[in-house]
């Protein structure tokens, strides 16, 4: 399949890995680029602009396919020396960057200087509209849905998409709540040029993380997410456990005047208790509602080719057969 986001970033399918804090290592990115897609480092999880040069290493080490690394712009007391991660992903030879948080405008001239293409990730039409002004090459326009940060407008990606459709140039890609290949039709169908996906590519064989992780989420239903620290306007979501049970009491005790010390204990250094030790009540670690639709644990190699040989039987045989009459009995189901 060819698309704009495939063109530009020279990849074989229009398949994204978005940035995972604590899951986005070599591995990972190397197994979805391998599979044809494109694997993205997660920046910062790398505490230093050293460690992040040998990871680009050690992922060039197990593939030679296009690779991007994540930068998040968060807001923190001690910034992150962000051009100096800016370095070590010019010196690594990677050519694309994902950004995400706030805008990434200080830094374009730097990225644009390195050859890099920058894809930003937007939960709003206007910041999309705001990454194409200052030069960014493609847009990941997160849905309402999706695991992690879906900002502070709630506009899930059925309408977001065709928003973003409606006022965009430059090529975007649907992120948030996408599983197979049903989520990546009907982003083509909304106006994207493919999707990117967290929450599923963790529970694959590659993914770096406990067992207990990608456990959670095959028994993890949609209903199982939760929105937290919505009074700090630093909305996440998140897969409930006892640790979320604990922050959310603290949130409706506190109200207004919650403070981020106050849940302290609930969201800092969360992620390697999860992640590394499979702790699953640490506290609060993104994930999607998509959970919902996440129902084994493949290889990133299988998964990427299921979701491709679908999505042309959708298109072939499910979407064409509605033109040509063909008997579509209510018991067709979009994916065999
Ligand atoms: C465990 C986890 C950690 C994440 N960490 C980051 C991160 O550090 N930076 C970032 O830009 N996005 C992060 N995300 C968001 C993903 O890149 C992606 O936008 C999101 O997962 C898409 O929604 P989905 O989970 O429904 O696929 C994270 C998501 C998950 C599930």
């Amino acid at each position: 399949m060819k698309t704009a986001i495939t063109e530009l970033f020279g990849i074989q399918h229009p398949i994204i890995q978005g940035g995972m804090h604590y899951v986005g290592f070599a591995e990972l990115a190397a197994a979805v680029s391998n599979a044809g897609g494109l694997g993205i480092i997660t920046g910062l999880t790398q505490r230093t602009p050293e460690l992040l040069a040998k990871e680009i290493a050690r992922c060039r080490d197990m593939t030679d396919r296009p690779i991007g690394v994540n930068l998040t712009f968060l807001p923190s007391f001690t910034a992150p020396p962000y051009p100096e991660y800016i370095a070590a992903i010019r010196e690594g030879g990677v050519k694309i960057v994902e950004t995400a948080g706030r805008s990434p405008e200080q830094y374009m001239p730097a990225l644009k200087a390195a050859g890099i293409k920058v894809i930003h990730k937007c939960t709003s039409v206007r910041h999309s509209l705001k990454a194409e002004k200052i030069g960014c090459d493609a847009v990941s326009v997160d849905g309402f849905e999706c695991g992690g940060h879906p900002g502070e407008d709630d506009i899930p990606n059925m309408i977001l998409l065709p928003r973003a459709a409606e006022e965009l140039k430059i090529p975007f890609v649907a992120s948030g709540g996408m599983a197979d290949a049903r989520s990546l039709v009907a982003s083509l169908a909304m106006g994207a040029a493919g999707m990117n996906m967290g929450t599923r590519f963790i529970a694959t064989k590659e993914a770096p993380v406990h067992e207990r992780v990608k456990q959670a989420l095959v028994e993890a239903s949609e209903l199982d997410t939760r929105l937290v620290m919505r009074e700090l306007r630093n909305t996440e979501r998140v897969l409930n456990n006892k640790g979320v049970d604990r922050l959310l009491e603290i949130e409706r005790e506190k109200g207004k005047s919650l403070k981020i010390e106050d849940i302290h204990e609930q969201v800092a250094g969360v992620y390697p208790k999860v992640m590394i030790d499979g702790d699953m009540d640490a506290g609060a670690w993104s994930c999607g509602m998509v959970a919902g639709l996440i129902h084994d644990i493949p290889t990133v190699k299988e998964l990427i080719d299921r979701i491709m040989a679908d999505a042309e039987r959708i298109i072939r045989q499910r979407l064409t057969g509605f033109l040509d009459g063909a008997a579509v009995t209510a018991k067709t189901r979009a994916v065999a």
